[in-house]
């Protein structure tokens, strides 16, 4: 199996640490524009698989897409991060002739990979991958939810003492910090409604939290987040490449599905080799439903904002 993440920023590279760390594949292509930069991480990273254990062979790549050819899947992490104040939304400018051409660039080399979009804003971007590439749909998944979940299940395990491993919770809609739902209602601590162990202005405070995860570490940390974003990258490579058929909330092209069409948002699906296989229907009540509904109004005219750039 091979493996390709396009963009050696702090993401990148850690997506990619956490891909060798589990040997998901023979081989790893980092590819980044900047010169030697990719190299280099890949080089150090290589250094680290006597250490480690892992026999995963580590390639980089400055911009030389030859390299990627024959990817099973594809990570692109490309683009601008955010800066403390800014919304994921504000970046659409500059990564959206970025997303664009590496997905070409990478489809000349591995016409046959399933491609997984972490860029931001993660849902446009996902639509515009799934547009300018014409790939059936179930090869096109935006990675957003299962890192909201990640972090929602951290806030949970926080406010209930519970270790995270014993909690059970799911974000759909979409990755933004006004479109995301943490769905209160469906999470458990080994199978008890959190509901009985939370009131419901904590659990609230514990949505509005996950909501803002991402703002909070950009806040702290000076840039977005990547140890999270970057494992939950892996995790998904992890579910394609050994078929795993779990179900995790990606973004993803829906039909009908949940009310929607013509667009890519969060929802639960099985994930195995062939990528997204289904959707999974979460039986959302009216008030789930209306904020999903406010979800893909907000990211349908981002969308729109794509119909008027020049890429
Ligand atoms: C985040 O939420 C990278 O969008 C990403 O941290």
């Amino acid at each position: 199996m091979k493996v390709t993440v396009v963009g050696a920023g702090a993401v990148g590279a850690t997506c990619a640490d956490n891909i060798a760390r589990k040997e998901l594949c023979s081989e790893l292509v980092l590819l980044d524009i900047k010169e030697g930069v990719s190299e280099g991480k890949s080089l150090d990273l290589f250094q680290t698989s006597s250490l480690l254990g892992f026999d995963t062979r580590i390639v980089g790549s400055t911009n030389d897409y030859s390299k990627t050819a024959n990817s099973d899947v594809v990570v692109i992490t490309s683009g601008i991060p955010r800066k403390p104040g800014m919304t994921r939304e504000e970046l659409i400018g500059i990564n959206a002739g970025i997303v664009k051409s590496v997905t070409q660039n990478i489809l000349e080399h591995s016409p046959n990979c399933i491609i997984i979009v972490i860029s931001n804003p993660m849902d446009t971007m996902t639509y515009l991958a799934l547009k300018s590439s014409g790939l059936p749909k179930n090869r096109i998944i935006g990675m957003g939810g299962i890192l909201d979940s990640a972090r929602f299940k951290c806030y949970l395990s926080l406010a209930t003492g519970a270790p995270t491993n014993d909690i059970h919770g799911v974000v759909i809609g979409g990755h933004g910090d006004t479109t995301m739902i943490p769905l209160t209602r469906y999470a458990t601590v080994n199978g008890q409604p959190v509901s009985q162990r939370l009131d419901e202005a904590s659990l609230q405070k514990v949505a509005a939290d996950t909501m803002v995860g991402g703002a909070t570490l950009t806040g702290l940390l000076g840039t977005s987040a990547w140890y999270a974003p970057g494992a939950a990258g892996a995790a998904l490579v992890e579910a394609i490449l050994r078929d795993e058929k779990k179900v995790m909330p990606c973004c993803v092209a829906l039909e009908g599905e949940y009310g929607q069409s013509d667009i890519c948002l969060g929802v639960p699906v099985v994930i195995g080799r062939n990528g997204w296989e289904s959707i999974v229907d979460y039986q959302l009540n009216e008030t789930e439903q209306a904020a999903f509904n406010k979800s893909a109004d907000a990211v349908r005219s981002m969308n729109a904002v794509l119909s008027t750039m020049s890429m």
